[in-house]
């Protein structure tokens, strides 16, 4: 069963729920949503998804939520666990869209949601998901931003959090509001793909509930930045995007976009060859996504040994990976990858535009960039790239891309001196 761009309504399964069920995307196989706990498939280990008897069109989202919910008759619930998630901005960078090269360029900055990630979109729907089924402790695995948006999500809905990081991975500003927000914090000696091993045992033996992208509801929340994207086109160019770059870590962004989007195809509100060409960027040191793409795979080899600058994306096997290979595929998009410098230039570019990001951000402007240099992307193109991250969770690759302070004496005198040096 392939997740393709279809107009086909599907038929509605006795376990449905309100019109919403889970399905498995290998097998197709069913579940009633809120009855068990569930991450994958029974019988086949397949990922799932959610789904709905009764798909909106943009006409259906004018309902009284703000944000997020705003889009409730896209989601499974009309309210969340929610601390005002969504409704960021989608900034004009003149002097970017300029160099770059492109008709049109627009940054979708994700670093404006609460916690400063778009982490906070799908732990409003996972945390009321987790509330609904009356679980004790939620758990996830986390380059950072994940577990600082379960520990305010989590504390929001008075829940015990548990969160399990990297050792020596993990940038300060993450940490400290995991921290702050009350999560209990473990440093694995290992990688992200190692703590989602361990977060995934916990949760079969029913110690914790998972609220990594592997856990479909939360990829619901996730649709949203694309629905606001789509939006914010139609209204300022009355057409939807060309194309939207995404930095790529478990393709959890990649799934949830390329599910909007499917669904406005089924709702009859997108044709299918308007969708945006999703285009996914990793670092040269954590590419499997891309190795994948480029050799034509249906799976991604697991990269055991990664790195990169860009923490947050330090990942070698994108669980949402059968999810999001056909998105990359079905819209005729591509996937690139960059280096820690190309990054870190791409974030010193954003800055000078007065937006700040984290480095992982950066990589889909650094992504569009070396599309644009080699021809992929065209000149004619209506682009938007997501910016994933605030500069401020991770200050210390901010001052490395930053100028460093200088030291002057505390008279008038002394500071005009050292100004005319
Ligand atoms: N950008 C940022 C800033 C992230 O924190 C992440 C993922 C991604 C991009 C990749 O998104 O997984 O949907 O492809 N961070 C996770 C975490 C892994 O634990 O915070 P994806």
């Amino acid at each position: 069963m392939s997740l393709s761009l279809s107009a086909d309504q599907p038929a509605v399964p006795a376990v449905a729920d309100d019109g919403v069920w889970l399905e498995c995307i290998e097998c197709g196989e069913t579940f009633a949503p809120f009855d068990d706990v569930r991450y994958t498939c029974d019988e086949c280990g397949g990922l799932l998804e959610v789904r709905y008897a009764d798909l909106p069109t943009f006409d259906d989202f004018e309902g009284e939520g703000q944000g997020v919910w705003r889009y409730a008759d896209a989601l499974p619930f009309d309210a969340g666990v929610s601390i005002q998630e969504g409704a960021t901005p989608l900034y004009e960078v003149p002097r970017l869209e300029d160099d770059i090269g492109v008709e049109a360029l627009r940054i979708k900055h994700e670093g404006m949601n609460p916690t400063g990630s778009f982490k906070d979109r799908g732990m409003t729907v996972g945390v009321k998901v987790a509330k609904e089924l009356g679980v004790g402790r939620l758990a996830c695995a986390s380059t950072g931003n994940t577990s600082a948006a379960l520990a305010a999500y989590g504390s929001r809905g008075g829940m015990e959090t548990l969160v399990l990081l990297p050792a020596g991975k993990v940038a300060a500003g993450k940490i400290a509001q995991a921290s702050l927000h009350g999560a209990r914090i473990l440093e694995v000696d290992g990688n992200f793909d190692a703590c989602l091993d361990i977060v995934q045992e916990l949760a079969g033996r029913g110690e914790a509930y998972l609220l990594n992208s592997l856990n479909p509801f939360r990829l619901e929340g996730q649709k949203t930045i694309g629905l606001e994207i789509l939006e914010g086109f139609l209204a300022d160019y009355d057409t939807v995007p060309d194309r939207i770059v995404l930095p790529v870590g478990n393709a959890g962004n990649t799934s949830a976009l390329y599910k909007a989007f499917r669904e406005l195809v089924q709702a009859g509100a997108l044709e299918a060859e308007d969708v945006p060409k999703l285009t996914g960027v990793q670092a040269d040191g954590a590419a499997p996504m891309v190795e994948a793409i480029e050799n034509g795979a249906d799976e991604v080899r697991r990269w055991d040994d990664v790195e990169t600058r860009a923490t947050a994306i330090r990942i070698g096997n994108p669980v949402n990976a059968p999810k999001a290979l056909p998105g990359i595929r079905e819209t005729g998009g591509t996937a690139v990858s960059v280096s820690d410098e190309e990054i870190t230039e791409a974030q010193r570019d954003l800055a000078g535009e007065g937006i700040g990001v984290e480095p992982a951000s950066a990589a889909s402007v650094a992504g569009l960039r070396k599309l644009r240099a080699d021809g992929i992307v065209d000149d004619d193109e209506r682009v938007a790239c997501l910016t994933t991250g605030h500069l401020l969770k991770d200050p210390d690759a901010a001052a490395a891309a930053g100028s460093d302070p200088e030291p002057v004496p505390a008279d008038t005198e002394g500071v005009l001196e050292h100004l005319q040096e």
